[in-house]
Parts: C-alpha cells; structure tokens; sequence
C-alpha cells in the first residue's frame, strides 16, 4: 500500500484463516524526497506527464519490490499466494468515471516471481461506483462483531471512516483531509514531514473563524457515496481560505480540528450508535490528534486496531492483501452500498508470476 500522505510503500504478509487474516510480517520503505515532490507535482497538471508518470510508476514498482524482498526475510517467494498492490494514486476523479494509480505490476512480478494483483479501483468505477473506498469490506471481515455497531476510522493523508452495524450493513466514505494539510503546512513551516505526535499543533490554538471557514466547503456536509483526494484537499485549497496574518502554529491547530470536527461530523451523521471507535493509519501515531479526537467523541470509547490484532500502520496494507485473495479465489471486493457501484465485482487484474 502507497497512500496519499505520500510517505512510502507499507507491506505485509497476511496468513489467511477463511476471511479473516493474521499479520506475520511487515515492512516499510520511505520515498525519497525526490519522488515524494515528483509525486506531488504529477497529482496537478503539468508538462510532459505521460513520461514522467511511467517513470514515477517504475520507481515505486522497485521499492514495492524491494519491500517484498524485506518481508520475505528469506522465505521462498512461493509462500506468497499474490501480492496486493494499490499503486500511487495521481489523480481521483470519480465524477469523470477515472481514477489513476501510478504503478507498473509487471515489474514488480518481474522483479518478484510473485503473482500480482493490481489496478483494484477501475471495475468499480466502470460499474458506476466511487472507486474508493474499498477497504470497508475487510473491516467488516477483520473488526465486525455481531450486535454491536462499530466505527473504525483511517488516518490516512485522506481520513476515511467505515461503519459495522450491529445488524451487519457497513457503511464508509471519504470524510475529508486526515493527515494531507497537517503534514503540507508542518513541511512548509518546520521543514519537517509531518507534526511528530501533534507537539507543534499542540503549541497552537484553533481558531474558530478559520475553522468554521474550512468546514464551509460543500465535501463535508454533502452525502455519501463520497471519496476525496489531494486534487481537492491541497495547499491552494487552505490558503484560499487564511488572511495571511496567522500564527502558523494556530493554523496547525486548526487544520488539526478540522481533521477532528470533521470525523466528528461524519459519526455523528452516519452512526450515532456506535459503541466504539477503532482508530488506524499513520495519523493514529500523532497523540494530539487522537486526544482530541477522544474529546470529540466522548462518551464513545476510542482505541486503536493495535488492540484488535492488527498495528494502526499495517491495517489498509492488509486490506489490500485481502482485496488480492478475493480477486484470486474469483470473489467481489467492492461494497456497493458503500462505492454506490451497480453491483458486487471481482476487483483488479491479475499478473501471474
Ligand atoms: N508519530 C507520528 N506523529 C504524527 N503523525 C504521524 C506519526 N506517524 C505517522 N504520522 C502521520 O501518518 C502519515 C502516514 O500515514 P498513512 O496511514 O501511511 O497514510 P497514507 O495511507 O495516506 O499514506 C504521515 O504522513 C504522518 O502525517
Ligand atoms: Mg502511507
């Protein structure tokens, strides 16, 4: 997995037990700066894309290669029934029936003597779907508990938020910026990648005016099916809303609430019975986030998935893995109630090894 905070390639290697799976190993690798910026610059228009988007593609092949070299740690590759592999998402433009990952997987089968599964999102869209999200139907393999309704929440650069019913209907959608603007202005103002643990947001204060500008856009209150991405939520998108004069550190806090307020918004409209919220992905590590997100959604328990078997980092890699082993066994990975697609599909294309 490769997801919009542009941070790296997360693997895993899942040991499937019918549905329902165990992580037995994990690796990351980071991008470098070199193709974290390439890649920010490919997700808006620009010159000679074609080109410079199949070069990006081969060089996160050959660090999902490199990757799965890591997390097979002296395995044979024939332990690994299919690789999963999501690709860099450039562009996600549902309303155009599109959506790009940059990824070549016959590279990384090349590289690997792996079969791959890749290029999960076009069938959905093909069949009227968003795309995204896709992960709800592996939370309701891994975390759902008959009789109680559950919120499990992504803090990706996109925050997502799945909801388990207690009757078993699932429910998810994009709620807005997780991580993307918190690591955009953190990056801008410290020169650091992200707010490690939220300390610097932590030193700000919200303001209420920026906020209540910020939640204005249409995204937040506008019904599922929903998705999102960096096309939307992006630097120009804050600053067309800040006067100029703010303290940095209150503009962090801000952007910090509106990942909150917004999450809040979305439970709020979507479940209000949950009995529990399970928060994962990489934003799950920023303590100040979380803090307030307790605050938010008091009196709702808030935990993290590592209290459910799986580490808030490794939770979308395993659902990709997941999504792989429906596309082999011939089984629908989409959640048609969730991308609004008109059915259930079997997800992704397959490149044996
Ligand atoms: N210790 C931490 N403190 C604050 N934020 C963190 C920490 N660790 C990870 N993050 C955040 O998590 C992001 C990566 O999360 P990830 O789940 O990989 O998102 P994505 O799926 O969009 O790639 C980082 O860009 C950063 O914003
Ligand atoms: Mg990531």
């Amino acid at each position: 997995m490769s997801g919009t905070s542009l941070d790296g390639v997360d693997g895993v290697i899942v040991h499937f037990e019918g549905d329902r799976g165990r992580v037995i190993a994990t690796a990351h690798t980071d991008y470098p700066t070199s193709l974290r910026q390439e890649l920010i610059a490919l997700s808006r228009p620009g010159e000679n894309e074609l080109e410079r988007a199949a070069l990006a593609a081969q060089e996160i092949s050959r660090l999902y290669a490199d990757t799965l070299r890591r997390l097979l740690d002296g395995r044979p590759a024939g332990v690994v029934r299919a690789v999963g592999c999501h690709g860099q998402t450039v562009r996600h433009r549902p309303q155009s029936r599109f959506s790009i990952q940059l990824l070549q997987p016959a590279l990384i089968a090349e590289l690997t003597g792996m079969a791959v599964v890749a290029d999960f999102r076009s069938r959905d869209l093909a069949a009227g779907g968003q795309g995204a999200p896709l992960t709800p139907a592996f939370h309701q393999a891994q975390f759902g508990l008959k009789g109680r309704t559950r919120a499990v929440v992504n803090l990706g650069g996109i925050a997502n938020l799945t909801v388990l019913g207690h009757d078993g209907r699932v429910l998810g959608f994009d709620t807005g910026p997780g991580n993307v603007l918190l690591d955009a202005w953190c990056q801008r103002h410290t020169g650091q990648r992200f707010d490690a643990g939220g300390a610097w947001a932590a030193s700000g204060t919200p303001t209420p005016a920026l906020l209540r500008s910020l939640l204005e856009d249409p995204y937040f209150g506008a019904p599922p099916p929903k998705s999102t991405g960096r096309e939307h939520f992006n630097e120009a998108w804050l600053e067309a809303h800040l006067r100029g004069d703010e303290r940095p550190e209150d503009v962090q806090a801000t952007l910090l609430q509106l990942t909150v307020e917004s999450v809040g918004m979305a439970i709020e409209a979507a479940c209000p019975d949950a009995a529990e919220v399970y928060l994962c992905g990489g934003g799950a590590r920023n303590a100040a986030l979380v803090e307030a997100l307790r605050a938010r959604l008091r009196p709702r328990p808030v935990a993290l998935t590592d209290t459910l078997g799986i580490g808030v980092e490794w939770v979308e890699a395993a659902a990709f893995a997941w999504l792989a082993r429906r596309t082999t066994l011939g089984l629908a990975g989409n959640m048609p109630a969730v991308t609004g697609a008109a059915g259930p599909r079997v997800l992704g294309a397959i490149y044996p090894a």
